[in-house]
């Protein structure tokens, strides 16, 4: 970052996937210099070409270049300061490939990979979701061995993707008379709306506290159990819904049978709903630090206003 800079610049490497759109638009938002290295500046596909188009309006630029072409990683690497990855499910193991294009450039002060989930060094998953969280453990372990300045985002649950089911694993729509909760329901998840977690992000790129820390989303307003959830829409709609209860033994049951990507799917449920794995922690300050904390002046948005929208 250049003395006269106040802000890092940011590379977002995704930038035009589910999560990372949020995370350029807050990075733009928030004032800093910020790229997005995108595989093609023209596509043909109508949404994407006003994706981009909003992202040049902001004042984004873009930059061609793949996650697979060694030359065109580590030149859009040298023009910034802190890279972003938000790469999706087929690319996490992939991600060595910035980790050698950071090395090469020498010039990065801080490295986010892409995690935007459960913390996944304290997960109890089953397959298949143990492995793609093994995945991103050991892009952990490979940033760390290199010695590459970091945070690693656990956003918990994206609103966007949880809410609109009211958190049922298979259904397309909010309940009409029964909700299907896995276990009993008492276990605590955290769901918090995709701009938020773009600001949060952004917010702890230049800040010393989340330096070689992992970056918990964990707003107390949106930490809620599946019964909690079900109650509070049941009492915005003034209607209550039959609770169907799927035993653990029957989730790991469906898991092993439903085909991909269903599986994955129940499995993450699984880690949630059933283990709590996004709760059944405390955070060690050695290693973690809690981004509503830290950052009281973001007005998050509450799973209850969050609801508002279907009513
Ligand atoms: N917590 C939650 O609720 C939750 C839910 C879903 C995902 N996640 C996590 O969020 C993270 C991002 O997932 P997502 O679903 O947002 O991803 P996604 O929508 O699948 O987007 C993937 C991005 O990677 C880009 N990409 C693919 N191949 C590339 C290549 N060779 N070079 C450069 N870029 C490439 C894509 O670009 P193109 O546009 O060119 O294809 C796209 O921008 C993952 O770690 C995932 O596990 C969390």
């Amino acid at each position: 970052m250049a003395a006269t800079e106040a802000k890092s610049a940011i590379l977002v490497i995704g930038a035009t996937g589910y999560i990372g759109k949020f995370i350029t638009a807050a990075s733009a938002r928030c004032g800093h210099r910020t790229y997005a290295l995108v595989r093609d500046t023209a596509p043909s596909d109508p949404a994407k070409a006003q994706l981009l188009r909003s992202f040049e309006d902001s004042g984004v630029t873009l930059i061609k270049g793949d996650l697979y072409d060694h030359e065109s990683l580590v030149a859009a690497i040298k023009a910034v300061d802190v890279v972003i990855s938000a790469v999706g499910y087929a690319q996490l193991a992939d991600q060595t490939k910035i980790i050698a294009a950071i090395k090469e450039a020498g010039n990065i002060k801080r490295f986010l990979p892409s995690e935007f989930g459960n913390d996944v060094d304290r997960v109890h998953a089953v397959e298949p979701a143990k492995s793609t969280f093994a995945v991103k453990a050991r892009i952990r372990r490979a940033v760390e061995a290199e010695g590459i300045p970091h945070t690693y985002v656990c956003s918990n649950f994206f609103a966007g993707r949880f809410l609109p089911t009211l958190g049922q694993f298979a259904a397309s729509g909010l309940p009409t008379d029964k909700v299907t909760i896995l276990g009993d329901g008492s276990v605590k998840a955290i769901f918090v709306k995709e701009e938020d977690i773009g600001t949060y992000t952004v917010k702890a790129v230049d800040d010393p506290r989340t330096l070689n820390k992992i970056l918990y989303i964990s707003p107390p307003a949106n930490i809620l159990s599946h019964n909690e959830l079900v109650s509070l829409w049941e009492k915005k709609v003034g209607k209550t819904f039959e609770r169907v209860y799927i035993p653990e033994e029957e989730v790991l049951k469906k898991i092993q049978e439903s085909p991909a990507p269903l599986n994955v799917v129940l499995a993450i449920h699984h880690s949630v709903f059933v283990k709590g794995d996004q709760t059944n922690f405390e955070i060690d300050p050695s290693l973690g630090v809690e981004a509503s904390e830290l950052y009281p002046e973001v007005k998050y948005t509450t799973v209850d206003e969050y609801l508002n929208q279907f009513l």
